[in-house]
């Protein structure tokens, strides 16, 4: 068997372990400390604008607690991006809130301006308006951040940005992880830089920084005794964790580099195939290509690439199956369009790691090319 290519698996520089070997000398070996500290220091500079960073367990505990902290409760709606991975829009139900699922435009694969505001026209119609909008730029593809902002304001609706995916893409030259209410970052293993695990919440205050953190720490109010007004959550960061995440902030730029460079290299051996398609860069978007994925002609043919993959041991996946078809979610109201449904049946993802070597890539691109021309 020849060894496994992975679809995007960590990616350590060696900068990380004095942060670790820090921790472990000064015995700061908890949810605080030091590392917390600077990685959250590091993540704002990084993101340049006025924001404020709580290090978080995951990226799904900063969705979850975005909505506490916008007041989403038993009974609401909040809309989300119907193509995203699950953990967008689990933390809705954590709260006992309905998620409303709106569809996807083609020019980035994400949510549709259009739809969104059918969307909230109709629920305000029956009489609910949604608490929130959760917008992803999935892949690393921006999303329309204007056209989305724009519906937004004009109902006065928060919106959450799932930045998950998406930490060094931009748009019109700023930050992904800076345009919404709050936004959130995943490091988890398959991310563009990972602690193993670990998320965290962008606020646009202090005060709301100041907030997300109490709750992720349980909710201890000010005295000598565990004293508790509120629910809280163990949601905060380890210092060892924060060590990874500090040592891996130094080749953040450098992992963005070469995953666009896997991917302008898959765009232009494939340039004179003309049965993949690439999702291209929209003016104004610069996506951080983390993960490389291609539209085929059909279904048939995306699953017989992905088993020809397989059979060379190299991992790929079909684009993320929408909410709205995912069985836990089947009672969900949705506003569809039919893109995301096309999507998945014609999208793969190719391995996009920042750590595939040359000869990894001519081996996908050889594997490829024998599946069409067989
Ligand atoms: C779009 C999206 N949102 C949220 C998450 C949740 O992040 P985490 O795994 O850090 O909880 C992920 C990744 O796992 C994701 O891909």
């Amino acid at each position: 068997m020849k060894p496994k290519i992975w679809l995007s698996s960590p990616h350590m520089s060696g900068n990380e372990l004095p942060y670790i070997q820090e921790a472990f000398d000064s015995n700061w070996v908890a949810p605080l400390g030091p590392n917390v500290n600077g990685f959250e220091f590091d993540l704002q500079t990084y993101l340049k604008e006025d924001c404020h960073v709580a290090a978080l367990a995951s990226g799904t505990s900063a969705l979850h607690l975005s909505l506490i902290l916008l007041g989403v409760e038993k009974g609401d709606e909040v809309i989300c991006q119907s193509k995203t991975f699950s953990a967008s829009a689990n933390p809705i139900v954590y709260q006992g809130a309905t998620p409303i699922f709106v569809d996807s435009e083609r020019e980035t694969w994400n949510m549709c301006p259009v739809q969104l505001e059918i969307a909230i026209k109709d629920r305000v119609s029956k009489g609910i308006k949604p608490k929130a909008i959760i917008a992803v730029h999935l892949y690393g593809m921006p999303y329309k951040v204007d056209e989305i902002n724009q519906v937004a304001l004009k109902y006065e609706i928060p919106v959450i940005e799932d930045s998950a995916e998406s930490l060094g893409s931009e748009y019109n030259g700023r930050k992904c992880g800076t345009f919404g209410d709050f936004s959130i970052l995943s490091f988890n293993g398959n991310k563009i830089i990972t602690t193993s695990g670990g998320g965290a919440l962008v606020s646009k205050t202090l005060k709301n920084k100041k907030k997300a953190v109490f709750l992720a720490t349980q909710a201890r109010d000010n005295a000598p005794h565990y004293l508790h007004s509120q629910i809280g959550y163990n949601y905060r960061m380890s210092n060892i964790v924060a060590g990874i995440g500090r040592g891996q902030m130094t080749v953040l730029d450098s992992h963005v580099a070469k995953r666009r460079s896997n991917h302008e290299f898959y765009v232009s051996v494939f340039k004179n195939n003309d049965n993949i398609v690439f999702l291209q860069e929209p003016e104004g978007c610069f996506s951080n290509r983390w993960l490389s994925c291609i539209l085929l002609k059909s279904k048939s043919i995306r699953e017989g690439l992905r088993l020809s993959l397989e059979n060379e041991n190299i991992e790929s996946r079909p684009l993320w199956k929408p909410m709205h078809q995912q069985p836990v979610f089947k009672n969900a109201p949705r506003y569809l369009n039919g893109v995301s449904d096309e999507l998945f049946e014609k999208g793969l993802c190719l391995p996009s790691g920042s750590n595939l070597t040359d000869a990894e890539l001519d081996r996908v691109v050889t594997t490829i090319n024998t599946y069409f021309n067989k």
